[in-house]
């Protein structure tokens, strides 16, 4: 059994990000030297995958424009003589076969999901939630096709969090089944801490099996009035197994403006090109703007 598709969710409002999202999606934020949504899709191509289904909205035309080809600016380019420019921008293009689903109405992930239905057809797909980014990068994703493949089940990527953090995220009831991997027996969108079965959360990334979609049709809005993709997994696992492999690594949040900034941070670090200059700035700037405020607030 194969993975050959994937479905990248990209139609929020962006809301945490407003005023930028008014024109701008989220997505498309850069993240050092490329947008957000870019290391999904090259996450999902390191995986094999065939067919990339992106679900957008309104207001998310810049997608589709990013990933399709630009033939004035590829002739201004080839004008200047700007040939790695022009393959770079040529590269975009050819990278794999994406197509585009609009959700019509924001109702939730479990709704954005089920937007693609008829394009991931009967098939086990890949779901990328964009802006959870993940320093071990594909292989997280490809150990999680590996458990589906072995243990013919649909598998959801989980982290440790601390207990007052269990409330944003989906959380797990775990049956341990060897090293890092998980059957999961219960499952509970954002509850209070009090109600958490563990603190093992779900971050942005899942195997799923195609009846996932028979489970969503009939799931009711939950969790903040929105139909949730972990109550559909909540219905799903009563009649096909799901697992949890707890990933190693970091989990970067890009989704609120603090994580996205700090994503960049970590990400521009590591990055040889720009990681040792940006590290001596920071240096610089905590010790001449940060610690002198601290220990004197009052100028
Ligand atoms: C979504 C899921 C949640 C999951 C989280 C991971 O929540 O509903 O189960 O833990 O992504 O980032 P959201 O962040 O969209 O509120």
């Amino acid at each position: 059994m194969r993975v050959k598709k994937a479905v990248i969710t990209a139609a929020g409002w962006g809301m945490r990000f407003l005023p930028i999202t008014k024109s701008q999606p989220k997505e498309m934020l850069p993240l050092v030297d490329k947008p957000l949504i870019q290391y999904s899709v090259e996450e999902a191509i390191a995986c094999g995958i065939e067919l990339i289904i992106i679900v957008t909205a309104q207001s998310k035309r810049a997608i589709e424009d990013y990933f399709d080809r630009s033939p004035e600016l590829e002739r201004a380019l080839e004008q200047k003589g700007e040939t790695g420019l022009l393959e770079k921008v040529r590269h975009l293009c050819n990278m794999v076969d994406i197509c585009y689903v609009r959700q019509k109405e924001q109702l939730g992930l479990g709704h954005a999901v089920l937007t693609a239905k008829r394009m991931v057809g009967d098939e086990p797909f890949i779901l990328f939630l964009p802006d959870d980014l993940f320093e071990q990068r594909e292989t997280v994703v490809k150990n999680m096709v590996d458990i589906c493949q072995n243990y013919q089940g649909s598998v959801v990527a989980v982290k440790r969090v601390d207990e007052s953090e269990v409330s944003r995220y989906g959380i797990i009831q775990p049956d341990k089944v060897s090293e890092r991997i998980f059957k999961v027996t219960d499952l509970l969108e954002k509850p209070h801490p009090s109600e958490a079965p563990s603190n093992l959360a779900i971050m942005g990334r899942y195997v799923l099996m195609p009846e996932v979609f028979a489970m969503l049709e009939k799931t009711p809005p939950g969790r903040n009035g929105e139909i949730q993709l972990t109550d559909a997994l909540k219905r799903l696992l009563q009649q096909h197994p799901v697992y949890a492999y707890e990933f190693e690594g970091e989990r970067y949040d890009a989704g609120t403006p603090v994580g996205w900034l700090e994503t960049t941070l970590a990400l521009a670090l590591k990055n040889p090109d720009i990681g040792p200059g940006l590290r001596e700035y920071l240096y610089t700037l905590l010790k001449t703007s940060a610690h002198p405020f601290r220990e004197n607030p009052s100028g």
